[in-house]
């Protein structure tokens, strides 16, 4: 703005220099007004020259010439400014894997945060596609802005926008194909933590999936998350052939078979050991090879590298309950008739298990698996049980 009124100034001083001179050279000798008939000549010249280069060049490109240094003025200060640092612009990067590792990797060496950091904990969202129990999402954040972050690794063929008053709005990351199962499935829940580790606030990171619900409000969620010793992930010795039975000796020497565990992959973990699975290398090749169906790797690869890594920092069991009353495979899946107040009942009812070492009665704080058809039971009930 300055130099452009700056800019102003000059010209309307030029004209005013021009016009009196112009004024003068009416009582001004020959030899004087040769000279400005000259200078009228030049600038004749000058101009006619001009248009013809405008017009072989292009207006345009004069324009585009101008454009993209206002544009890098305005990226400039954000790119030249801390907050780049301290969180990414936009969600939305093209880095590969092996890029955006790297770059996630990085760990600041000072401890002392130079601006004021409130820890926030990180919503990792692996799903098909929609989020069909979105509603009752955005009631359980709702009022919490700047203690949650959230992260969302659809299949890549799904190209849905949530609406911008959505708390799910922008927040995808560039997804790939993934199988259960497979490593495909670890790869996506390593780029969820990867893009989740560029936020320096990010202290605590929670993966879910489409099916997910949250079993408390998120005051409640956010204390008993925070006030944790130990992260919350499933790891267990399992003696039986889907345990131990899954074991190859080719793991050694990084894994030998009293280090193998299992567990469920719907994990709380902290930055700490968001960090260990993002920068490791060894035990992916080890577990890429190794494990392959009918040994699951997205049961083995994360609770057993943990486990070897930082034993004394897991809970080693998971927040997310999951019922395999039912048998088979796969867990129950819970519709619209599923959902009764004896339900609820049951969900919440009668359980104990460690926290901080000692016994408490809230194990979970996320469920699964819901149905879309759930959705609307759950919102009626959800105050008296959910808690929001
Ligand atoms: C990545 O994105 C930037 C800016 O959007 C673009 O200039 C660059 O060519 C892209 N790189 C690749 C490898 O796609
Ligand atoms: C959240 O839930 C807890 C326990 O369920 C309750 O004590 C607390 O008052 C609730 N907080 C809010 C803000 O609703
Ligand atoms: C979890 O299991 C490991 C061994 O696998 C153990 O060292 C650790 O103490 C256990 N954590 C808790 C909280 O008991
Ligand atoms: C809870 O468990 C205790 C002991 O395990 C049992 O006596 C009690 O009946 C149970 N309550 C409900 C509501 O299931």
């Amino acid at each position: 703005m300055q130099s452009r009124a700056l800019l102003q100034m000059e010209e309307s001083g030029k004209d005013s220099a021009v016009v009196s001179r112009a004024n003068q050279s009416r009582v001004l000798p020959r030899r004087l007004l040769f000279l400005v008939v000259l200078f009228l000549l030049l600038c004749f010249t000058f101009s006619v020259v001009s248009i013809f280069m405008i017009k072989q060049f292009g207006v345009n490109s004069i324009f585009e010439a101008v454009k993209p240094s206002f544009q890098s003025c305005v990226l400039e200060h954000q790119l030249n400014s801390l907050d780049r640092w301290i969180k990414p612009l936009d969600l939305m990067h093209n880095m590969t894997d092996e890029e955006l590792f790297w770059r996630a990797s990085m760990v600041p060496q000072i401890k002392k945060y130079p601006f004021r950091r409130v820890p926030k904990i990180a919503f990792m969202f692996l799903t098909k596609g929609p989020l069909p129990l979105a509603p009752l999402w955005e009631r359980f954040f709702k009022g919490n802005e700047g203690l949650y972050s959230i992260y969302i690794h659809p299949l890549p063929s799904y190209q849905t926008e949530f609406p911008s008053s959505s708390v799910f709005y922008k927040r995808r990351i560039p997804s790939q194909l993934t199988e259960w199962g497979r490593m495909s499935m670890c790869d996506a829940e390593k780029r969820l933590l990867a893009n989740a580790l560029l936020d320096i606030s990010n202290e605590w990171f929670v993966l879910l999936s489409e099916s997910c619900i949250p079993l408390y409000n998120f005051s409640y969620v956010y204390k008993y998350i925070k006030r944790s010793r130990y992260s919350f992930i499933g790891a267990f010795d399992d003696p039986g052939p889907f345990g131990r039975g899954r074991y190859s000796e080719n793991m050694l020497p990084e894994v030998d078979i009293t280090q193998w565990r299992k567990g469920s992959q719907w994990f709380e973990i902290n930055r700490k050991l968001a960090l260990y699975l993002v920068e490791d290398i060894r035990f992916h090749q080890k577990f890429s090879e190794f494990c392959r169906p009918a040994c699951y790797v997205d049961e083995h690869y994360f609770p057993t590298m943990l486990t070897i890594k930082a034993a004394n920092l897991l809970a080693n069991r998971s927040i997310t309950y999951t019922d395999w009353s039912r048998g088979g495979p796969h867990p129950a899946t819970f519709g619209r008739a599923d959902i009764t107040e004896s339900f609820m009942k049951k969900l919440y009812g009668n359980r104990s298990c460690l926290y901080n070492d000692h016994p408490i009665s809230v194990c979970f704080l996320f469920a699964r698996k819901f149905a879309p058809s759930a959705l609307e039971p759950l919102f009626l009930l959800a105050p008296k049980y959910l808690g929001f």
